[in-house]
């Protein structure tokens, strides 16, 4: 099940001058990559070359040039045209690396969303079955994987070079990225954003394997409560089913049916209700009231993990319009 950061040794990986591609887009990136270092090298050449050309041949000290009259040339076509050629390289990288950006970020849909949260010095990694682990990622390959990370204290950073994937956990909010892996094998993960103290040992390795065999894997190792039913268990021990079904005297907004829905806000905006609203909502309650309700929803800033906040969202997302009206569906 969990495997700790004692078990992860990277004899088993290997040197590696330049890490092996191991997702869809690894080459595209890889492309962009070498063609950014040659383009360099070559302006560099070309650069430096010249200078030295010229710094030999214009040389005041050269006899043939002693006395020799100052140019008054005055056409400057040559550095137009430098200018022109810079801004057309310049545009067309650009595009090209922007254009990468967009089709790796501007992704909407995810075969499998898996949360992180990295904390000092570990990543929690929980799957949508409940499993969960830490420091290690199992995936399987030829699946759109989403990783949802936040952060339980300070900014880390997601990192699997094989994949080119690269996300920061940041607190207070969550960061999506995805992926599609295309070979298996183990792979290194670090955090790359430094972190504190024990930052170069917050280290671990992603496990690509074929679905069939993360099927069984999840089924071997599943022992984790499904997140729905933890966080109806959690909605209870933290207060919140108190006020919002309406057993105290408290008037609070039904859950149920609530993810996806867009709300009225007291400020007279409105809000979808996805997972970074439900997120502010329990941690940050007088960001976003909504329209209708006193603000007294109390802040559980600091009292609250962000595992468990990942559950409760879990158990809101399972509850569909109308479960509240026929009695408390926590039967608690
Ligand atoms: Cu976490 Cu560096």
């Amino acid at each position: 099940m969990a495997e700790t950061e004692s078990a992860v040794v990277d004899a088993d990986i290997g040197f590696q001058l330049i890490p092996e591609q191991a997702s869809d887009y690894a080459a595209h990136i890889d492309y962009l990559y070498f063609a950014l270092l040659g383009l360099s090298g070559l302006l560099i050449t070309i650069l430096v070359g010249l200078i030295c050309v010229f710094a030999w041949r214009y040389h005041h000290d050269r006899p043939e040039r002693r006395g020799a009259p100052v140019s008054e040339r005055t056409s400057n076509r040559i550095e137009i045209a430098f200018a022109c050629a810079l801004a057309v390289l310049f545009a067309g990288t650009f595009y090209w690396a922007s254009n990468l950006y967009l089709t790796l970020y501007g992704q909407t849909h995810a075969d499998l969303t898996i949360n992180i949260v990295g904390k000092q010095w570990m990543w929690h990694v929980q799957h949508p079955d409940g499993t969960r682990e830490i420091n290690t990622l199992h995936a399987p390959i030829g699946e759109t994987i989403e990783l949802r990370l936040t952060s339980q204290d300070v900014i880390h950073s997601f990192s699997v070079p094989a994949l080119r994937f690269k996300r920061d956990a940041v607190p207070g909010m969550y960061t999506t990225a995805y992926f599609k892996a295309s070979k298996t094998g183990k792979f290194r993960l670090f955090c790359a954003e430094y972190c504190g103290q024990s930052h170069s040992r917050m280290r671990g390795r992603v496990v690509l394997m074929e679905p069939d065999a993360y099927q069984q894997w999840l089924a071997r190792n599943g022992a984790g409560e499904n997140p729905a039913v933890a966080g109806k268990a959690l909605f209870s021990s933290y207060g919140c089913s108190g006020c919002h079904l309406g057993k105290s005297s408290v008037r609070a907004p039904a859950l149920d049916g609530l993810y996806g829905r867009t709300v009225p806000l007291a400020n007279g905006s409105t809000i979808v209700a996805d997972e970074a609203y439900i997120r502010d909502s329990i941690v940050e309650p007088q960001k976003d009231v909504v329209a209708g309700y006193q603000p007294i929803m109390p802040s559980f800033a600091g009292q609250i993990s962000e595992s468990d906040i990942f559950d409760i969202i879990a158990y809101i997302k399972s509850l569909q319009p109308g479960d509240w009206e026929q009695g408390d569906p926590t039967g608690a």
